[in-house]
C-alpha cells in the first residue's frame, strides 16, 4: 500500500514525447491548449518533458525550423505568464522525426537533434522493417553520432513478422520510448506492451500527447500500471534512466 501511495504521488517525472508544442503539427492547436496541457502535465507529476513536433522530409523544409523556434518562444512567453508553476516546468525542444530513406546520410538530421545536442526521437516505419532501414539507423549511430530515442517502440512491433531487423535495430546502442497509453487500456495492446519489457527492452516513457480531449498527458497512470504488473522497483529502475537520459540532452 506504501509503495503505491509513493508512485501515485511522484511529482518528478519526465515526458520524453508529445506535442504540446502549439499550431505545428497535429498536436496542440494554438498556445491556449499548449498551457492547458502543461497543466495536465504538471498535474500528471511531470516537471520536465521535451517537446517533439512532427517532422515529415517530404513535406517540411527548411522552414520548419523557424517556425518551430518561434512557436517555442511564444509558448515559453505564455508559459511565463501562466502561473500556478507552469513557468517552472522544464521543457527541452526536439522533434518526432519521420524516418525516410537516406535519413542517415541527410545532413538536416543535425538539426533536428534535441536541445541542439546529439539525440533525436526517430518515428520508424509502421511496416515490416528491412536491411535499408536498419542501414540507416546503424549510419546514425556509427557515422554520424547521433544517438537514437527509437519513439513508441509498441506501435511496430505488430508489423514485424520477420524480426531479424528488429533484432539487428535493437542490438544497437538506441533508446527505446513506449508511450504510457500501450499500458492502459486494451488487453491485447498492454500485452503486447508488457511483452516487450519482459524480453529486456530498457525504456523511457513518454506520454505522445496530442490535444486536451482524445490524446491527453497520461504519464502516472502508465507508471502506475507499470508498478502494478512488474513492481516499484522496475519503475524506479527507468525513472533513474529517464533522470540520466534528461540530462544528457
Ligand atoms: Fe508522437
Amino acid at each position: 500500500m506504501r509503495a503505491k501511495k509513493i508512485i501515485d504521488t511522484k511529482r518528478d517525472m519526465i515526458d520524453f514525447h508529445c506535442h504540446i508544442l502549439p499550431a505545428i503539427d497535429d498536436g496542440s492547436s494554438g498556445i491556449e491548449e499548449s498551457i492547458k496541457l502543461l497543466a495536465m502535465e504538471r498535474d500528471d507529476g511531470v516537471d520536465r518533458l521535451v517537446l517533439t513536433p512532427h517532422f515529415y522530409a517530404e513535406k517540411d523544409g527548411k522552414g520548419y525550423f523557424n517556425k518551430r523556434e518561434k512557436r517555442y518562444m511564444q509558448l515559453l512567453e505564455a508559459m511565463e505568464g501562466a502561473g500556478s508553476g507552469i513557468g517552472d516546468i522544464q521543457v527541452k525542444l526536439g522533434a518526432e522525426v519521420c524516418y525516410f530513406p537516406g535519413c542517415g546520410e541527410a545532413d538536416i538530421m543535425d538539426q533536428l537533434c534535441i536541445n541542439e545536442g546529439r539525440y533525436l526521437l526517430l518515428e520508424m516505419p509502421f511496416m515490416q522493417w528491412d536491411k535499408n532501414m536498419v542501414s540507416d539507423v546503424e549510419d546514425l549511430i556509427e557515422k554520424r553520432d547521433i544517438r537514437l530515442i527509437i519513439a513508441h517502440i509498441e506501435r511496430y512491433f505488430p508489423y514485424q513478422k520477420d524480426m531479424s531487423y528488429w533484432n539487428e535495430v535493437f542490438s544497437m546502442p538506441v533508446i527505446p520510448q513506449m508511450n504510457a497509453g500501450a499500458f492502459i487500456g486494451k488487453w491485447l495492446k498492454r500485452r503486447r506492451s508488457f511483452k516487450l519489457l519482459n524480453q529486456g527492452h530498457e525504456i523511457v516513457l513518454g506520454s505522445d500527447c496530442h490535444n486536451v480531449v482524445s490524446r491527453r498527458p497520461n504519464i502516472t497512470s502508465g507508471r502506475r500500471e507499470i508498478a502494478a504488473k512488474l513492481g516499484k522497483s522496475f519503475v524506479l529502475t527507468m525513472d533513474k534512466r529517464a533522470e540520466v537520459l534528461f540530462e544528457q540532452l
